[in-house]
């Protein structure tokens, strides 16, 4: 017997309602809407589970092959900037094994590692990779030190990750820079993930897998909905502590909620406006203001929120399954008024109007970092236009007011200061000056969201240090 937790679940578990009850001064309405906090961002898991799983079987690797297009709706606010290789994963009854393939030393790749919950629990990248030829994840209680080093000790190249539920995702980001997608496409193809069983020992039993939930079971409202799969879910994958220091089971049981989210002494809409109104405040005050009007989500805890569920359940609606900080850092502008991490500003231009961003520099990046800024509808969708230009950043042909470019060949380091990018219609085209740098917005007018992106951000963006792009209004600029 080597994990003793196992042994005594059963009766833990019959034992701690009672327990848990008397010793607790939570009521049974505070303890639904702490439950409901946490069980909300199941409810984003079941989204990409029920739209990946006819596709992609559990623990086997899938491949996006071309970025994003308008007419791809599949995803909401999707970025531009790379292709995505995709594992849900089950480590409950097996290591999980991604083989990475010799990658070249300019490919911007990166492996990151989530749980059922959307925390951004591990990433490998360029650093790790190079002597690492295959990442072995497996279940954090399976992580025994009574078992000693011969039973999970690393192979040699092998890194060893643990994640703190029974499933979740294996993103890897492969960025995209002019005609490197036959190269991508090779590296894809040379990345594997199998799997491990994981031996028992005797009296082990092994964890119940969120993978056997129906996931496809619907409830008459998103909250029952969200504490309906909450109350199917054991130790393995409902990890952390609530308020006073419960476990989710013992707070499920505080708010009546034995095996299902029923319980008449709950106030359903209260919980969830309770819940709702946390998860908002919780985004709110985890941004913190850069200058100009930007402000980025506190980078100790942007992407993996610990015991923060507010801001979990917040992140879970507006960009499940975000990078950590400073591999992806997503900045918001606001002109005032209140903005949510990751929704990227919402902006209305008029037939003939524009919007300028004035970068004071090009942004500041680590090793092989890149960065973005990219133009959706009010659908949160790419926006068409004949030039099938749907952002701007590093990678773009942008030029400085002297024409010189900004990026590329013939860019020089010494040669920075400021650039401009305008967003404008895309029936309204720019002289020939602005070309480069337009950003297109919808035809005629209308709303639009802008959403910027720095991966692998230096401390200056973080820090405030760098100074934000100005972002103002003005009339269309057009062509004589
Ligand atoms: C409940 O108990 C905790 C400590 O166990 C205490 O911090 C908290 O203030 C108490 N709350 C109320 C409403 O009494
Ligand atoms: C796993 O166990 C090792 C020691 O055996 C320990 O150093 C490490 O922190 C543990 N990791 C987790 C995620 O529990
Ligand atoms: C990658 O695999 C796909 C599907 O198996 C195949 O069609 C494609 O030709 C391969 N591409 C490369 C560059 O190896
Ligand atoms: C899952 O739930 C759906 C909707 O309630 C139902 O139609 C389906 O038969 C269930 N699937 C399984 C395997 O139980
Ligand atoms: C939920 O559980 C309660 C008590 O455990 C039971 O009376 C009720 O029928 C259950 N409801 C559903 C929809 O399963």
């Amino acid at each position: 017997m080597y994990l003793p937790w196992l042994s005594t679940i059963a009766s833990i578990l019959s034992m701690l309602p009672d327990r848990a009850a008397a010793e607790s001064n939570l009521t049974v309405q505070e303890a639904a809407e702490l439950a409901l906090v946490y069980a909300y961002p199941l409810l984003a898991y079941k989204k990409t589970y029920l739209a990946l799983s006819p596709r992609l079987p559990i623990n086997n690797i899938g491949h996006a092959r071309q970025l994003k297009m308008p007419a791809d709706q599949s995803v909401v606010k999707p970025n531009v900037d790379t292709l995505y290789s995709t594992v849900m994963f089950d480590v409950s009854r097996q290591d999980l094994i991604v083989g990475i393939p010799n990658i070249p030393e300019s490919q911007y790749a990166l492996f990151s590692f989530h749980d059922l919950y959307g925390n951004n629990f591990a990433v490998v990248g360029k650093e790790d990779y190079g002597s690492t030829k295959r990442v072995r994840l497996s279940h954090t209680l399976a992580n025994n030190t009574a078992v000693g080093a011969s039973r999970y000790s690393a192979a040699p190249s092998e890194t060893r990750l643990w994640s703190p539920t029974t499933v979740g995702h294996v993103l890897v980001r492969w960025l995209v820079d002019g005609d490197n997608l036959d190269s991508i496409h090779a590296l894809q193809n040379a990345t594997s993930s199998t799997t491990i069983p994981r031996p028992l020992e005797s009296g082990e039993r092994t964890l119940t897998s969120a993978s056997t939930i129906n996931w496809s079971a619907s409830a008459p409202t998103k909250a029952e909905e969200a504490l309906q799969l909450l109350c199917q879910l054991d130790e393995g994958d409902t990890p952390g502590k609530l308020a006073n220091g419960l476990t989710v089971q013992e707070t499920l049981a505080i708010a009546g909620f034995s095996d299902n989210a029923t319980n008449s002494g709950v106030d359903m809409d209260a919980a969830n406006r309770a819940a709702t109104a946390s998860a908002t405040k919780a985004g709110e005050d985890a941004l913190q203001n850069v200058n100009h009007g930007w402000s980025v989500l506190r980078p100790d805890i942007a992407g993996n929120f610990g015991e923060d569920y507010s801001l979990r359940m917040q992140i879970a609606f507006t960009g499940y399954l975000m990078l950590t900080s400073p591999s992806a850092v997503y900045p918001s502008w606001s002109d005032g008024t209140p903005s949510r991490p990751l929704e990227g500003q919402a902006l209305h231009i008029g037939p003939d109007e524009s919007y300028i961003y004035t970068f004071s520099r090009r942004p500041p990046l680590q090793g092989l970092g890149f960065w973005s800024l990219t133009a959706y509808n009010s659908e949160g969708f790419l926006i068409e236009n004949p030039r099938k230009i749907y952002k701007i950043g590093d990678r773009s042909d942008i030029a400085f007011p002297s024409g010189k470019p900004v990026y590329g060949p013939d860019a020089s380091a010494e040669d920075d200061g400021p650039f401009q990018i305008l967003v404008q219609p895309a029936d309204v085209a720019p002289p020939t000056n602005w070309m480069q740098n337009w950003l297109p917005g919808p035809s005629g007018g209308g709303s639009l969201s802008v959403l910027l992106r720095w991966y692998d951000a230096a401390q200056q963006l973080l820090d405030g240090k760098y100074e934000y792009p100005r972002v103002t209004k003005q009339g269309a600029i057009r062509a004589e």
